[in-house]
């Protein structure tokens, strides 16, 4: 198997680490992700004795995890992040913006992730966007087996200026550990968050282009990413009249009128009112 910057892999540790590919970046392309994660991880972070975040396929720019360290400093400025990319060249030009300790770059892969440390939160944007889909469960498997007792996987999809994101939280293990329970915050479960630009937004299944990999061919009638996003569509829809506070009010009250349909959608206000609807993934059947 070719490695295009770095010679050949065997396929054993080709598929072990996966595969360089486009680099693809901006900056401030990942604040909503950011944003969700500080708010969700910061009690994470600050409960854990070695606050260890990985960013794994930072692109050619070493910009974004610039950005996450400089937002998750403020939730825990004991965190440590480390950016992990499989180009060699791109490591190699990122070192420069380094602040080591809490913030260094290094080669890596998914299954590499462990050389950093036991990460309690790993994000993964827009990198295995560009795998096939049968290499993405395997590959949820090797981030979620590295992470730190109680860690959260991030990984998804978001558009080039950031205004439309799709992102899975998939907690390690199967549930959170009872202290987290009581904070709060991180799902037990899996969750799908879908966050927008709301003036821009003409409806909510706009962000059907920005789904992780393993939705988005997915969004099909019979299934689940469909029914959400019909749901969605028609609650945005009865929200009309709301567009005359803000489009931020209609947001508001199209997903407040989900979860009065009984679809199981996290948070509360204080989230909505940022663009985002962050739900337990897969659904449950419809009631
Ligand atoms: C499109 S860029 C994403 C950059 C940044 N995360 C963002 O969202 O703007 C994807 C990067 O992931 C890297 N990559 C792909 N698979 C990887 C893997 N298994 N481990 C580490 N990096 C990987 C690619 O080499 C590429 O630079």
């Amino acid at each position: 198997m070719v490695n295009p910057r770095g010679g050949r892999l065997a396929a054993g540790r080709a598929r072990a680490l996966g595969l360089p590919t486009r680099g693809t970046t901006a900056p401030n392309r990942l604040r909503r992700v950011d944003r969700w994660l500080a708010d969700a991880a910061g009690p994470l972070l600050r409960g854990s004795a070695d606050p260890l975040v990985v960013d794994l396929g930072f692109g050619s720019s070493p910009v974004t995890t610039v950005e996450l360290y400089q937002r998750l400093r403020v939730v825990c400025p004991r965190v440590r992040v480390v950016g992990l990319e499989l180009d060699l060249a791109r490591v190699a030009a990122a070192r420069p913006a380094a602040r080591p300790p809490g913030l260094t770059f290094d080669h890596g892969g998914f299954g590499l992730v462990a050389q950093a440390g036991r990460p309690v939160l790993i994000r993964a944007l827009n990198v295995l966007r560009q795998y096939p889909e049968p290499a993405v469960a395997g590959a949820w498997l090797t981030m979620t087996g590295l992470l730190a007792p109680g860690g959260l996987l991030v990984e998804g999809t978001c558009d080039e200026l950031g205004r439309r994101a799709c992102w899975f939280g998939r907690p390690a293990g199967t549930a959170a550990p009872p202290w987290l329970a009581a904070v709060g915050r991180i799902p037990a479960g899996p969750t799908l968050t879908l966050a927008a630009h709301l003036p821009s937004l003409r409806q909510p299944s706009e962000l059907a282009e920005r789904l992780p990999k393993t939705l988005i061919t997915r969004n099909v009638p019979g299934e689940n990413v469909h029914r959400l996003f019909e749901a969605l569509d028609h609650a945005w829809a009865r929200a009309a009249a709301r567009a005359v506070f803000s489009p931020r009010q209609r947001w508001i009250a199209a997903v407040g009128d989900l979860r009065m349909q009984g679809f199981p959608i996290r948070g509360d206000v204080r989230r909505w009112r940022l663009g985002e609807l962050t739900v337990d993934w897969p659904l449950p059947a419809p009631r």
